[in-house]
């Protein structure tokens, strides 16, 4: 039986990049899609492309840091397709700088929608998943962040960090409920997006902190190391194989194994971080 042909696909932060890339590769399988995301104008054009591609689609938009619109977008969801089979909890925002330059505004905001966002996302479709009894899946976006870290993305890195664990006490609560309700952690490395411009989403009353000059430069190279990433239609295609071998580790970029093996043995060995 095909997996996914018919089924319903609900996608966070989807007016972009990976979220972009994931619903329209649920249209290539024949799903139809519900996207969701603050930018309104880059969500009415994903569901253009979804349409595009010949599939059903409803665009809510949806700020996923309040309980009560994701609360509101399953409502929509379920009204129109039914409950999801697949949740991409994918929306997420970037911040660069030293820890103490990032303002405590700045900190909330990566915490809210990265982390909190995830967590609405599971406290509002996790029990309705399980109350139809049917298999679904919950896909989390993390990071290689999640395991490897260095300076200047620390509340990005922490946020990451925090998906990954959430995400893995709640395998272990589905499995030990038997229940057919999967979870998966999605950890790509370099993926070409606007997550190096997320200042383009951040809320007007969220004040950054001045950067020094070193950070400015920084930030400069990280957004050419992301800009050198693979296509968001590259990675939403991996993201399905690891969905198809039913993985709770999705991690695309084997490049990034040994640094987060070398990271580890750091931990097990006692030494300092990044030492030889
Ligand atoms: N691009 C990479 O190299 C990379 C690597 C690892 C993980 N990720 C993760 O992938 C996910 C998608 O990011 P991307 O790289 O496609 O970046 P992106 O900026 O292209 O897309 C992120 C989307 O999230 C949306 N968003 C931001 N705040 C939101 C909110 N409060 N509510 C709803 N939507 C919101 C944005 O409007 C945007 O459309 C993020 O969780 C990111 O951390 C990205």
């Amino acid at each position: 039986m095909d997996k996914f042909r018919g089924r319903v696909a609900l996608v966070t932060g989807a007016a972009s990049g990976i979220g972009r890339g994931l619903a329209e590769h649920c249209a290539d399988v024949g799903m139809r899609v519900v996207v969701a995301d603050v930018d309104a104008a880059g969500l009415a054009e994903t569901a253009r492309r979804v349409e595009a591609a010949g599939a059903q689609v409803l665009a809510v938009p949806t700020d996923v840091r309040r309980e009560e619109q994701v609360r509101a977008l399953a409502d929509s969801a379920e009204e129109r397709f039914g409950l999801p089979h697949l949740l991409f909890n994918n929306a997420g925002v970037l911040t660069t700088g030293l820890s103490w330059e990032c303002s405590a505004e700045e900190w909330e905001w990566v915490f809210d929608v990265n982390v909190m966002g995830v967590v609405h996302g599971i406290r509002t479709f996790v029990p309705r998943m399980l109350a139809r009894g049917e298999p679904a899946r919950v896909v989390n976006t993390a990071s290689v962040g999640a395991f490897i870290v260095g300076p200047r993305v620390a509340p990005y890195v922490a946020s990451k960090f925090a998906v990954a664990a959430l995400s893995e006490s709640l395998y272990y609560e589905l499995r030990d409920l038997g229940a057919p309700v999967r979870v998966s952690v999605l950890c790509p490395g370099a993926v070409a997006t606007g997550i190096g411009r997320s200042e383009r989403v951040r809320p007007e009353e969220v004040r950054p902190g001045p950067r020094s000059p070193e950070s400015a430069t920084y930030r400069e190279a990280f957004e050419a190391g992301i800009a050198r990433g693979i296509d968001s239609r590259e990675l939403a295609r991996q993201a399905f194989d690891g969905i198809r071998e039913d993985r709770f580790w999705i991690l695309p970029d084997s490049s990034f194994l040994p640094a987060m093996e070398h990271r580890m043995r750091c931990v097990l060995e006692g030494r300092e971080p990044g030492s030889d």
